[in-house]
C-alpha cells in the first residue's frame, strides 16, 4: 500500500469536497432567498439547527433527489411544497444552501458543554 502524508490526504479531501460541491445544480444564493421566503426558517431556523417545530436539516446527509421528493410528500407535521409554490429550480437551489451550512458540533467543542462528557 502506497502511503500518503496526512497534509496529501486532507488537501485530497477539501478538493473532493469541493467537487461534490460544485457538481450540485443548485445555486446556494438563491436557496438562502427561496429558503427565507417561504418559510423553511420558521421550523427547522435560520440555520438549519431545528428546534421545536422542525428537524435539524443543516448539512443533511439526504441526497439530492431524496430532498426535492421529501419536499413534495414530507411525513409528519411538516407541510408539502408543491411545484407551484416551489419549482425544482427553487428546491435545488435550497439544496445546496442546506447541504454547505455548516454541521453541529459535537459536544466535545463547546467549551461550556465539553465537561459534561467527563463524568
Ligand atoms: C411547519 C413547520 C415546517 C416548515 C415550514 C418546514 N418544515 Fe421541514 N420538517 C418539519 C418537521 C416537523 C420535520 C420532521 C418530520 C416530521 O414531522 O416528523 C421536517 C423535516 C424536514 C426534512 C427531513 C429531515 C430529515 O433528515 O429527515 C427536510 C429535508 C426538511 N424538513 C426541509 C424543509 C424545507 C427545505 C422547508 C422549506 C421549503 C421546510 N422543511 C419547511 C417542519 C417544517
Amino acid at each position: 500500500m502506497v502511503r500518503y502524508p496526512l497534509s496529501a490526504l486532507s488537501a485530497f479531501s477539501a478538493f473532493s469536497a469541493f467537487l461534490a460541491f460544485s457538481a450540485s445544480s443548485g445555486d446556494a444564493t438563491n436557496g438562502k432567498r427561496v429558503f427565507e421566503k417561504v418559510g423553511c426558517y420558521e421550523c427547522h431556523g435560520y440555520a438549519g439547527q431545528g428546534g421545536r417545530d422542525g428537524a435539524r436539516i443543516a448539512a443533511t446527509s439526504m441526497p439530492e433527489q431524496a430532498f426535492v421528493r421529501y419536499l413534495r410528500r414530507p411525513f409528519g407535521a411538516m407541510p408539502a411544497y408543491s411545484t407551484k409554490v416551489l419549482p425544482d429550480q427553487d428546491v435545488l437551489d435550497i439544496y445546496a444552501y442546506v447541504k454547505g451550512m455548516p454541521a453541529a458540533k459535537p459536544a466535545s467543542e463547546i467549551p461550556l458543554l465539553s465537561h459534561l462528557r467527563e463524568k
